[in-house]
């Protein structure tokens, strides 16, 4: 890697990724590689593939990191993050454990469907993407709010990492049907907030009753222990609401 001041951005998004030796990373819009150069010193048996839709931010990429690029860690290529792109640079139908985009536009100007789509069959289990930003101004919270809210809608859960400088990076990991393929997004509310517990919420009957109330589905958020409830369909006697 030639020797230029690596952004802050870049250097704490790198730290938060936690590389570890045999992670298998993809890197969209790479620009210079500067990133790409941080991360190689970190594998031994992994890789990153680095794409970027600028030829000429390829062509700094690649020369920033021919050596990574001759021993097998790096790989760059001029590619949008579409599928047709990644199909035309030889990249789709791999597994990757992280992806990632630092200051990339995609997640937070609009809803980026075909790319989150995109992005949660390219991970392997246990994977997840990552948005790092470092927006102009004030903008920390109204961009992980708007990321958040992308990623969520999208089929993907989503967690927000505050790092020390003003960077704000978005992890998200698609939600898993019970049989452990990706779930199908369903009006923007995640699979893992929504909790059935008929049982606990029905009204007692007796033989005599007329029909039974329907359960009451609760919206409980599990970033939490114990989960707090943070809605639910009609009131139940006892359960206060967060
Ligand atoms: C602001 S630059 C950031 C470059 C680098 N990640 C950094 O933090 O210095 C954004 C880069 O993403 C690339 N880019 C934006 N959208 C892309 C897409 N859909 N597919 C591939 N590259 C994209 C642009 O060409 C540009 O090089």
């Amino acid at each position: 890697m030639t020797g230029t001041a690596v952004p802050e951005r870049i250097r704490q998004a790198v730290a938060a990724l936690d590389v570890r030796a045999g992670d298998r990373l993809l890197e969209v819009g790479c620009g210079g590689g500067v990133a790409v150069g941080l991360v190689c010193p970190l594998l031994i048996t992994g890789t990153i593939t680095a794409v970027d839709h600028s030829a000429t931010a390829t062509a700094r990429a690649v020369r920033r990191n021919a050596g990574s690029i001759g021993d097998g860690r790096a790989t760059i290529a001029t590619a949008a993050f579409t599928e047709p792109g990644l199909t035309a640079a030889g990249i789709s139908g791999r597994s990757f454990d992280k992806i990632f985009a630092i200051n990339v536009n995609l997640f937070w100007t609009g809803p980026a469907r075909a790319e989150l789509a995109l992005a949660a069959g390219l991970l392997a289990p246990g994977g997840a993407l990552y948005a790092f930003y470092e927006p102009p101004g004030e903008r920390l919270d109204e961009l992980a709010a708007k990321v958040t809210g992308t990623f969520e809608a999208g089929g993907f859960t989503a967690e927000v990492l505050r790092l020390p400088a003003p960077v704000v990076g978005i992890v998200g990991r698609p939600w898993a049907a019970p049989d452990g393929r990706p779930a199908t997004p369903r009006h923007g509310t995640p699979r893992h907030r929504l909790g059935t517990i008929a049982a606990q919420t029905r009204p007692k009957t007796c033989a005599r009753s007329p029909p039974r109330a329907p359960p009451t589905t609760l919206l409980l958020d599990s970033t939490t222990r114990p989960l707090r409830v943070v809605g639910a369909a009609r009131p139940i006697p006892g359960v206060q609401l967060s």
